[in-house]
């Protein structure tokens, strides 16, 4: 029912019958004036704001906290100063309650972020692109996951952060982008970075040579805004799509899952429709951004499976793939 992989403080509440009862995301506006998340701001805004949030969660979803069967917690990858919040408040609840704890992958939370709307069936690929990951999966099934690439350099929603950065337009940058690429046109033709690579970086990606070449060309101030805007929002899209569907054709798979905050992106979902032979999915807008709706509900997902909690020894990590944490939670066990 928590979450607090970086800057968002998030509780909800999910129900196995009535689904999610409450979702409170709390974003720390204060990173704004930054242009980027300040760490040690983002621990003590978490520390001071969960209270207040479980508080909300508890009496939106209309029940007592002695009616929780489960407590599910993100536990990695992501800052660590406020994984470690989110997980020892997490780890309290339990402990007071009497209640198991559930650990939840983050990334592995965007892609079931899906399943809240509508259950999907195995196999698919999942594109995650969120401000932290830019990343290819192959999930054959809940917990079975294979690596197929990832960012080499910086994360898709991180560019889109520092290209908007770069034209003052305040944070975070995506959704602002996203609107102003809306009044532009593609006059400028970016780098499409490892586009067409075979080999072991085929479904790599690389994008801090194409947010370089974004930066310099508003430098010179020949564009307008909207217009690098809608050019730089095509690069990115392009090559995210070539790769996504050159996993389909790959691994013989007709099923997309787009995971993560850029998965809200309006010309994203656009580009999509216009593909046959690949059905799409991704979640309703609110379920995008980071929430504890998606951790609550692969918490469940998870308790289902083991029938049983993990104990209150696990810790919180910023690094893990996907692939690999599946195996960790052997070691957890109650
Ligand atoms: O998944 P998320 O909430 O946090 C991480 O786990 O990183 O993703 C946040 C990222 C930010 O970089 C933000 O700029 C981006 O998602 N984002 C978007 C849009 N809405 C959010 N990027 C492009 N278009 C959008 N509409
Ligand atoms: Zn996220």
């Amino acid at each position: 029912m928590t979450s607090l992989p970086c800057d968002d403080t998030s509780v909800a509440v999910y129900d196995s019958e009535r689904g999610i009862l409450s979702n409170i995301v709390s974003s720390q506006l204060i990173h704004v004036q930054f242009g980027g998340v300040y760490p040690e701001i983002a621990a003590r805004e978490h520390t001071k704001n969960f209270l207040p949030v479980l508080d909300k969660a508890i009496k939106d979803a209309n029940i007592s906290l002695d009616k929780i069967d489960a407590v599910a917690c993100t536990f990695m990858p992501g800052l660590i100063v406020s994984l470690v919040v989110g997980v020892s408040a997490a780890k309290s609840l339990s402990f007071s309650l009497n209640k198991p704890i559930i650990p939840v992958h983050h990334i592995e939370a965007h892609i079931f972020a899906n399943f809240l709307v509508k259950e999907i069936e195995y196999p698919f690929i999942a594109l995650v692109v969120s401000g932290g990951h830019t990343e290819l999966v192959l999930v054959k099934d809940f917990e079975k996951y294979v690596y197929l690439g990832g960012t080499l350099d910086d994360a898709v929603g991180e560019v889109f952060d520092k290209v908007a950065r770069a034209m003052d337009l305040g944070f975070p940058g995506g959704p602002i982008i996203d609107k102003l690429a809306k009044q532009g046109k593609e006059v400028i033709k970016f780098p499409r970075p490892l586009i067409n690579e075979k080999g072991e970086n085929r479904f790599n990606f690389s994008f801090s040579g194409l947010k370089t070449a974004v930066i310099k060309e508003i430098r010179k101030g020949i564009y307008s805004k909207e217009d690098i805007a809608a050019s730089f929002q095509s690069a990115i899209i392009e090559t995210l799509l070539k790769k996504t569907i050159d996993a389909c054709k790959e691994f013989n798979v007709s099923k997309v899952v787009i995971a993560g905050g850029v998965s809200a992106n309006s010309k994203l979902r656009e580009e999509v429709s216009k593909i046959k032979d690949v059905e799409f999915y991704y979640p309703p807008l609110y379920l995008c951004t980071d929430n504890a709706a998606m951790v609550a509900y692969t918490g469940y997902k998870r308790f289902l499976k083991y029938k049983k909690g993990f104990g209150l020894s696990f810790e919180s990590k910023a690094k893990c793939r996907i692939d690999r944490f599946p195996e960790l939670l052997r070691n957890f066990h109650s």
